[in-house]
């Protein structure tokens, strides 16, 4: 496939970890965990054309089309005493929007946790999976999964999704490359998850989030909250403000209740 030869061209030679482009997989996802049981090395990425079975958060599927989006899986080994481990998700999603900000030419902005959104439509959602050494209680692996609708056209998306997905071609206006942008998100993981500066990435993350300043319903832990969202923690938690007092949320669904501004 022209795919592959085309990402590595465009990719730092000299990185960790191997591509891997198949035509069409069940799950990047799970084909990553079966990489990770026959010992890959950090920064090994598997990428599919499809997927028959995408998983998605909360245990969505993810319509995942061949030809028109990015399927991807990013291995990472999580060194023993690695700090900020609950901001993997978070960085990764601000790799990808910086990432699809520089080769689409548009401006995304992040729905906590880390849907990638434009005009209130999502381009991208990341599901990440953390595996453990349960004899040592230890987490050793965290598996980034990223789908991104890339050249999908307004008819494109089934009726479930017509309201709510876009693409990078409809918000752009032209098509995009997908190899250029699979090696662009993947060189920005690699660069951001070697070294991840807290300080900096909640700062960066705050000025990319649209759910910050708006009215918020969230649902967390089977129970559902109505709040106004404040920003987000030293741990990328939401903070919240509902029925005053102010709480952080570290895991859940967010309903955006009305336009900011
Ligand atoms: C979500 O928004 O619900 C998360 C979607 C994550 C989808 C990606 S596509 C590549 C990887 N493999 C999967 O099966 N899922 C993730």
């Amino acid at each position: 496939m022209n795919f592959e030869r085309d990402i590595n061209a465009k990719i730092n030679a000299n990185r960790q970890g191997i591509i891997i482009v198949e035509r069409s997989l069940s799950s990047t996802n799970l084909y990553a965990e079966n990489l990770i049981k026959n010992g890959a090395e950090s920064g090994t990425v598997v990428i599919a054309d499809s997927q028959k079975d995408g998983a998605g958060r909360r245990g969505r599927h993810f319509f995942s089309p061949p030809g028109v989006g990015i399927y991807m899986s990013y291995i990472m080994l999580v060194p023993k005493g690695a700090q900020h481990i609950e901001l993997l998700t978070s960085a990764a999603g601000l790799a990808v929007s910086n990432a699809i900000d520089e080769i689409a030419g548009i401006r995304t902005k992040i729905k906590w946790p880390n849907d990638i959104m434009h005009n209130e439509k999502k381009l991208c959602g990341i599901l990440t999976k953390l595996t453990a050494d349960t004899l040592h209680n230890i987490i050793t692996h965290a598996i980034i999964g990223i789908g991104i609708n890339v050249n999908q056209a307004d008819g494109d998306f089934p009726d479930e999704l017509k309201d709510t997905a876009s693409s990078l071609r409809i918000a752009s206006g032209r098509e995009c490359d997908r190899a250029a942008l699979s090696a662009k998100v993947i060189t920005e993981l690699d660069n951001i998850l070697r070294n991840i500066k807290s300080k900096q990435l909640i700062k960066e993350l705050c000025e990319k989030s649209c759910t910050i300043g708006r009215e918020v319903e969230l649902t967390t832990q089977g129970k559902s909250i109505r709040g106004f969202a404040l920003g987000i923690d030293s741990k990328g938690g939401l903070i919240v403000s509902s029925a005053e007092k102010k709480l952080v949320v570290t895991a859940g669904e967010v309903i955006h209740c009305r336009q900011k501004g």
